[in-house]
């Protein structure tokens, strides 16, 4: 068992260290930033020094909800996350984790932190919960993966091993009930690293008071094969890697393996 799956069986979270180039993390960066100036009427810079004021002069004029949901679907339309899954140390550390067939859930929504959110804005600022409530399965496994993190900007807080406590009584977001003793850590990860936890791991937002944003991608992973056990069949998720199996599958056609299927007729001897 290598070290993140070791993490992941006993405290319900793990990380996948140094697995993104910078290279990416800048294009990523990037384009985040120039929709923000296209938004905004701006000349497009491809120069992320202004991407938090960029952002905030955007809050002025869309929801912060609005603007996740725009950028998301930016790094989607423009390959960017199935960029992200071609990272070779990050991929074979999910395959060896779930296996070769891996698909991702589209509609994820980039989790922004502005120093400007409230304690009360439940939906930036989340509190104790696990995503099993949102329906993430107990197949899938939740990636955290920094764009833009720096020191002093927080991260999340996980509680150590709570994804053995099974599902959480919950109401209005938040647990009812917890054991009277747990232990609760701040995520320690930076950017180029990728952190990765169960359905029922319990964590929360850190408020970030730092000047500039904070920005993470929490997206889904599932191996397509696997039974689902949360809601993840009304999702939509997107293959992006395959094992011999499927490939195989994919070139017969379908699944009664055709004879001759893919060979011209004409090469076909009659005997
Ligand atoms: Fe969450």
């Amino acid at each position: 068992m290598n070290e993140v799956t070791h993490n992941l069986v006993s405290d319900g979270y793990g990380i996948i260290k140094n697995c993104i180039s910078n290279r990416l993390l800048n294009k990523i960066q990037k384009s985040i930033n120039n929709e923000i100036e296209d938004r905004l009427g701006k000349t497009i810079t491809n120069n992320t020094k202004n991407l938090s004021k960029n952002y905030y002069q955007l809050k002025k004029k869309l929801s912060q909800f609005e603007i996740q949901k725009i950028l998301s679907k930016r790094l989607v339309q423009q390959n960017l996350i199935d960029e992200l899954f071609k990272e070779k140390k990050l991929l074979e550390n999910l395959i060896y984790l779930i296996g070769p067939d891996i698909s991702y859930l589209l509609d994820f929504e980039m989790a922004i932190s502005d120093k400007g959110n409230k304690k009360e804005e439940y939906y930036y600022v989340k509190k104790n919960h696990q995503e099993f409530w949102s329906g993430m399965g107990l197949e899938s496994l939740q990636l955290w993966i920094p764009i833009n993190l720096k020191k002093g900007m927080g991260t999340l807080e996980i509680i150590k091993s709570s994804h053995e406590w099974g599902h959480i009584p919950h109401q209005n977001r938040e647990p009812i009930r917890l054991p009277k003793k747990y232990k609760s850590i701040e995520l320690k990860i930076t950017n180029g690293s990728v952190a990765l936890f169960t359905a029922l791991t319990l964590h929360k937002t850190i408020q970030n008071n730092h000047d500039e944003i904070r920005i993470a991608l929490p997206i889904t992973i599932k191996n397509f094969y696997y039974p689902n056990f949360g809601n993840s069949d009304l999702f939509d998720f997107k293959k992006i890697q395959y094992s011999f199996f499927t490939k195989l599958r994919k070139k017969l056609g379908n699944p009664h393996f055709s004879p001759f299927r893919t060979i011209k007729l004409d090469e076909i001897d009659e005997i």
